[in-house]
């Protein structure tokens, strides 16, 4: 059997504070059979394209009661990724196809899962969209490249385009002529939200401060909440002023997390396919050449380093 080299992204420890290139390391001993072992029912995969968010934080973190567990020190990180199929054993997939999922931070990697994964059937748009603005979400079932076994019931908070769709259509009930406010608008979320907010006819007023949002809404307002970036490094979280306004404005404030609406993404699939193709949506992508790249690109994201939705080159079809 062919063994190749496998270089690696691996965690050296949990992270307190803020993030830093060095919390992870290239591994480039390792090495990977390019054939399955007979009778194996994985998928043995090429990484083309990973996606960095901001969730992976939480899972660099030593944490019980997160709804995404924590990444194992000493192995290869993980996350959303785009991957061809080099090697099947399982029946849904064969050599050469292309799936999106969760998939290992490293050249090659094991899918002991592959219903976890999902066959890319769109190939007329940039793969890489399937990190982001087309990407769903991975509720029932899912696995872990690094333990090398599935493990269930993992609701992974990614899937920018469902997460945008969700909280600005479902939570917000946008409405022609209403204002609409976008903090991290540059993001992955941010910039879909905006364009979906111009698409309806409502007016974009930007901006980025909760207690300023709160003494600027209108009566009636409504707030979807999907993240808070700025407090994910924070030993102690910030306290929010101002919130006697959802009471004198009759506001609603809503948290959620896009891997609970999984039933939706036919439907957000039927809207934005089409707004992809004629042109009307624009999705920006921060692209980073090389595997090597990742934990400085990862890192980057806590100090609005990138335009965009964040993706990391691996190898290119
Ligand atoms: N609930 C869910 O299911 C779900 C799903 C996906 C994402 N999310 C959340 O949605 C948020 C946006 O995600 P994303 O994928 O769009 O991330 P992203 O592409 O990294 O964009 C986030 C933006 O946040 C801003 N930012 C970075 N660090 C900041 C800080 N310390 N303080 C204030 N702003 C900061 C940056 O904008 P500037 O350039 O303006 O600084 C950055 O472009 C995150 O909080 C993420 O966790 C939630």
């Amino acid at each position: 059997m062919e063994e190749v080299s496998n270089k690696q992204v691996v965690l050296k420890d949990y992270v307190n504070g803020f993030p830093k290139e060095s919390d992870m390391l290239i591994n480039t001993s390792a090495t990977i059979s390019l054939n399955l072992p007979q009778g194996s029912n994985a998928l043995l995969v090429k990484n083309l394209y990973l996606s960095c968010d901001p969730y992976m934080r939480n899972r660099m973190t030593k944490t019980e009661d997160s709804y995404v567990p924590s990444f194992t020190p000493g192995s290869p990180m993980e996350g959303f990724g785009v991957a061809k199929v080099l090697d099947s054993g399982h029946a849904n997939f064969k050599k050469g196809d292309l799936f999106w999922g969760i998939t290992g931070w490293e050249e090659y990697s094991i899918i002991t899962a592959p219903e976890s994964v999902f066959k890319i059937e769109h190939t007329d748009v940039p793969l890489s969209y399937y990190t982001g603005i087309l990407d769903e979400m991975v509720n029932a079932c899912n696995f872990s490249p690094s333990k090398r076994e599935p493990f269930i019931s993992i609701q992974q908070s990614s899937m920018p385009g469902m997460t945008a769709y969700f909280g600005f259509y479902e939570i917000c009930a946008p409405k022609k002529g209403e204002c609409v406010f976008v903090s991290a608008a540059s993001g992955a979320v941010g910039q879909l939200v905006g364009q979906f907010a111009k698409l309806l006819g409502c007016y974009n007023v930007g901006g980025k401060m909760l207690e300023a949002v709160l003494l600027n809404m209108r009566l009636h307002g409504r707030i979807s909440v999907c993240g808070m970036i700025s407090q994910y490094n924070l030993e102690q979280g910030d306290g929010v002023r101002n919130l006697f306004c959802l009471v004198s404005k009759r506001l609603s404030m809503k948290g959620f997390i896009v891997a609970d609406h999984y039933h939706l993404y036919p439907k957000y699939m039927e809207m934005v396919i089409p707004l992809i193709k004629q042109g009307k949506i624009c999705y920006i992508e921060d692209i980073v050449e090389g595997l090597e790249s990742t934990p400085v690109t990862l890192v980057g994201l806590f100090s609005g380093r990138n335009v965009g939705k964040q993706v990391v080159v691996v190898a290119r079809e």
